[in-house]
């Protein structure tokens, strides 16, 4: 694995972004490629004078040729509620047309293509902690549809990949992930509850705030990926925190780690927003020797830093705007 030339799709995201990092930190050169649709390149600026590193501007729905690569991470896709919702179709079209023009750069070069996969695959799972060998529930007509079908789209056209094309293939299912770089205003509890408290404001918590998720740092997110990357596993491999907390208990940490104030306030569910997520990751401690480390109040406190800044550059812009 030393010293590849490796291909990011959604480098100027947030995974895509910590991957690079990491990818650099392993001695690799990184290719980034980004439309910029829900990404930044402030994720980037640290980068550029890196001579490993190289960014282009490009929509991998038209058809690409970055070079040569060794290895493809395809991490290209809204992934938040709001983003994917706001953007339903260019969701659809990146798991569709943008996967298969990232499967034929990886063919073309003999890269091994490394899909970056959802816990959205589940739906509203059955079952409860899913397991890789869940096949999921989910509604292919309801609002969540254009992303968790683009994402079972593109692990079903990973593995005609595999299957016809012979390609080395990984696919991860990642859980809700969060960090500094996650955005500020993309509708995830993390990032809503966050940018609250710091705000003073009250914390909008869905439903009776029972309903459950697990969160994980992005340190140990990144750690599972290059440890899945760098393994022969090609079925798909859950990689996040099992650590369940319910919306209220959640809300309560990040008031704690704050020192916040700020009081719930309850709004509705929204349409099939699942009531349990949290991953079964006994297949990653069993072939990769993977589990995560960092708890969600040390997670919270190694963010805040971070939420604090980007608050500040939000009221930045405002008042520039007014
Ligand atoms: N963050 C999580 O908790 C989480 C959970 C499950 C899966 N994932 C997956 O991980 C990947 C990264 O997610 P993220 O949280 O960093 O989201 P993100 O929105 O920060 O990053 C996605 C990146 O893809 C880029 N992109 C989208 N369409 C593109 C296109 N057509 N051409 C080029 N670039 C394009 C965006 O501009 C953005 O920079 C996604 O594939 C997502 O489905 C993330």
């Amino acid at each position: 694995m030393n010293g590849m030339r490796v291909l990011v799709t959604g480098g100027a995201g947030f995974l895509g972004s910590h991957l690079c990092d990491a990818l650099l930190a392993e001695g690799h050169s990184v290719i980034a490629v980004d439309n910029l649709i829900t990404g930044r390149l402030q994720n980037l600026d640290h980068l550029r004078r890196e001579p490993r590193f190289e960014f282009r501007k490009l929509d991998i729905c038209e058809a690409f040729d970055p070079g040569k690569v060794e290895y493809v991470h395809h991490f290209a896709c809204p992934a938040s509620p709001v983003d994917y919702m706001t953007h339903g179709i260019p969701t659809l079209q990146v798991g569709s047309a943008g996967t298969f023009n990232t499967l034929e750069v990886a063919r073309k070069y003999g890269a091994t293509f490394f899909l970056a996969s959802t816990s959205e695959c589940y739906g509203d799972p059955h079952e409860h902690p899913q397991t890789e060998s869940y096949w999921g529930n989910v509604n292919p007509v309801g609002p969540r549809s254009v992303y968790d079908e683009a994402k079972r789209f593109s692990e079903a056209a990973t593995v005609a990949y595999r299957r016809y094309h012979k390609l080395e293939t990984r696919i991860v299912r990642i859980f809700n992930t969060y960090g500094p770089r996650l955005q500020l205003n993309d509708g995830r509890v993390i990032s809503n509850f966050m940018k609250q408290a710091l705000r003073g404001d009250d914390l909008t918590v869905y439903g009776d705030g029972k309903q459950t998720r697990s969160f994980c740092y992005v340190s140990d997110e990144i750690e599972g990926i290059l440890r899945l990357a760098k393994s022969k596993e090609q079925e798909p491999t859950n990689i996040g925190n099992p650590t369940e907390f319910t919306m209220l208990e959640c809300a309560e940490r990040v008031l704690r780690v704050t020192g916040s104030k700020s009081k719930l306030t309850f709004q509705p569910l929204p349409q099939d927003d699942p009531k349990q997520r949290c991953p079964d990751i006994s297949k990653a401690k069993r072939i990769l020797g993977w589990e995560p480390k960092v708890d969600l109040e040390s997670g919270l406190r190694l963010s805040m830093d971070y939420f604090k800044q980007a608050i500040a550059m939000e009221d930045t812009a405002a008042a520039m705007k007014a």
